[in-house]
């Protein structure tokens, strides 16, 4: 299959959203930009088309997608009912990087959601996605737009590299604002809990809705044998070819940790205004703040493999902050759970 590119802003005319929206309504996919990161998008209410989205990642099909609406007013008809903790959140959260975990619909096909009776559902703040909606006239089920297993795209590049040839149309919308994935939310239980921690925090949930628990796959593996609440939780995820290890402890001890253990291929990842006395090349991926850490962190994970890196020690972010949910989630995957203590 070729695979075209085609540049798009909130700018552009309907004409320009035209092709994309076509080839939606006719049940292809296409990549596209969010806030979070690039998703594969396809019409959520066409079995056939959810299903070529799993084909193009090479997604396990027990991994149900996020359908993708562009107001609060279209959540109603996806889910068996809309409780009014969703409503506050949204009118909170909404658009954005929030997604809300309800009993769904019998709109909903069942490859869209796994054959689980509940649906993911998010809104995204993104310009060119929420008018890609609008044109298409369709909620759209994205997953994000790597191959399953890889980092997810931040930038269209990155998408480039894994979907060329598997969709007909990647839409380049820059480089994306927030980094990591949404935080997903499991609303049909008794205490909201949450499944994905994403950059809206878990005190900003705590803060609308009261008590919110975190689902232990957070920031543990699976028991051996257990049941992830999230699919996407059993996975190995965000892995680049390079090992990933995290260090923690002060800046001293790691240079002296890295510089002993180095060896050919070997590269560090360090926090802005640092990297003095390393005696292997390194990366900066932000202050030592949420929101910098997680414009970068996937797309340096991605970079060590372009530089042929085979292995990477990465400065670990306070564990104690709770808005770095989201970051340590992501690097604790990436590094299969290898942490170092210094
Ligand atoms: O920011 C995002 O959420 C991006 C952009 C493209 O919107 N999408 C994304 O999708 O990250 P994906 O498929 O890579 O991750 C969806 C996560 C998975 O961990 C999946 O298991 C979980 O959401 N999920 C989806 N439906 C679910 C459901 N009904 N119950 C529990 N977890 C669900
Ligand atoms: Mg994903």
């Amino acid at each position: 299959m070729k695979t075209d590119v085609q540049k798009l802003t909130a700018a552009d005319g309907p004409e320009q959203y035209a092709r994309a929206a076509a080839l939606l309504r006719a049940g292809e996919v296409v990549a596209m930009p969010t806030e979070t990161v690039y998703g594969l998008a396809a019409n959520a209410y066409d079995g056939a088309a959810v299903k070529k989205i799993f084909e193009a990642k090479g997604r396990p099909q027990d991994n149900p997608l996020i359908v993708h609406i562009a107001s609060f007013d279209e959540l109603a008809p996806l889910t068996a009912g809309v409780p009014a903790a969703a409503e506050r959140l949204a009118a909170r959260f909404w658009p954005g990087p929030l997604t809300m975990v309800l009993p769904k619909s019998d709109k909903i096909p069942d490859v869209v959601t796994a054959g689980l009776s509940t649906v993911a559902v998010r809104c995204p703040s993104h310009p060119v996605a929420n008018r890609l909606i609008r044109e298409a006239g369709v909620p759209l089920a994205a997953p994000s737009a790597n191959l399953s297993g890889k980092p997810s795209p931040t930038r269209a590049e990155h998408v480039i590299r894994d979907m060329n040839g598997r969709v007909p149309l990647i839409l380049d919308g820059g480089p994306c604002e927030e980094g990591v994935e949404s935080t997903v939310l499991l609303l049909a239980s008794d205490v909201p809990r949450v499944l994905r921690p994403g950059n809206v925090t878990v005190d900003q949930l705590r803060g609308v809705l009261g008590r919110v628990d975190v689902d232990d796959a957070v920031l543990h593996p699976l028991a051996n044998g257990a049941e992830a609440a999230s699919p996407g939780m059993k996975y190995k995820h965000y892995s680049p070819d390079a090992e990933i290890i995290i260090v923690r402890g002060d800046y001293r001890d790691f240079v002296a940790y890295v510089n002993a253990a180095a060896c050919d291929g070997t590269w560090a990842m360090v926090f802005e205004g640092e990297g003095e006395g390393l005696a292997v090349p390194y990366m900066i991926w932000g202050n030592d703040d949420y929101r910098s850490m997680s414009r970068r962190l996937f797309d340096d994970l991605r970079s060590l493999d372009e530089k042929g890196a085979r292995r990477c020690f990465v400065r670990c972010p306070e564990t104690d902050n709770s808005d770095n949910l989201a970051v340590l989630n992501r690097l604790l995957r990436a590094a299969a759970f290898r942490v170092v203590d210094v």
